[in-house]
């Protein structure tokens, strides 16, 4: 799996509204080629592109995303709350994101992001929709920092490959990483550290840290070895897009 150094995180990082088609095209404008973004279930079971779960922060609508129609999704604006410039921007099914990244060569990571007590159902959802649409093409990076989530990813879709995500590695996440089946370790720039690359390394598993929007500090992970950095400043890391 060839993974991108520099990740554009939650698709166009600050330059545009986080999880949107507009901020895939931002990101494919920059030079960026992986992005990462987060789906979650609407109420009618489709998954979408949306880090919360209400609606409030990024979107003109209200209340639980879980409790939301896909109708009343259609309607909202995902773009204001980011800048005029991007009024009206529609928060985006994954279906149209996933076939977006395909169209602008993107490679993507997908993080799985289950609402509360949804996590094997998002998990199975996701797997299942992300393995129709990149049938033949190079297969996204599934990732989620609930484990029910990827255990149902791995039984819907197998072949896809996954990423075990955490925030602080607990001491055994070698072996969790295994029984998963996973292929790659993601970790908070908090709670990164040389010996976690040493043991990553050492147990050839490649590991990702998010978010680093400090561009001397992404450099020096990446020299260090780390396989990726997710970025909200792909405009300051351009040299790095390859
Ligand atoms: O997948 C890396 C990162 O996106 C995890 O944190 O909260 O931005 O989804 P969050
Ligand atoms: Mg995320």
């Amino acid at each position: 799996m060839a993974i991108p150094r520099v990740i554009a995180h939650r698709c166009g990082g600050i330059l545009a509204p986080e999880n949107t088609l507009a901020g895939l095209r931002v990101a494919a404008a920059q030079g960026c080629r992986g992005v990462e973004f987060d789906v979650m279930l609407s109420g009618d079971g489709t998954p979408i592109l949306i880090h919360d779960e209400t609606l409030e922060r990024t979107t003109d609508g209200q209340g639980r995303v879980a409790e939301t129609s896909d109708a009343e999704l259609a309607r909202l604006d995902a773009g204001s709350r980011h800048s005029t410039q991007f009024a009206g921007e529609p928060l985006p099914a994954f279906g149209d994101a996933a076939e977006l990244c395909l169209a602008l060569g993107l490679w993507a990571n997908v993080e799985i992001k289950p609402s509360l007590g949804t996590d094997a159902e998002t998990g199975r959802r996701v797997a299942v929709r992300a393995a129709e649409v990149w049938r033949g093409s190079q297969p996204p990076l599934l990732s989620s920092f609930s484990l029910a989530a990827l255990e149902a990813a791995r039984t819907a879709a197998p072949a896809l490959p996954r990423g075990l995500l955490t925030e602080a590695p607990p001491a055994d996440w070698l072996a969790i990483l295994r029984r998963l089946g996973c292929a790659t370790l993601h970790c908070s720039r908090d709670h990164f550290s040389a010996r976690l690359l040493d043991e990553a390394r050492a147990a050839g598993v490649p590991l990702l840290v998010y978010t680093v929007n400090d561009p001397e500090e992404a450099v020096t992970l990446l020299r260090a070895g780390v396989a990726a950095v997710f970025t909200d400043r792909i405009d300051l890391l351009p040299g790095w897009a390859e």
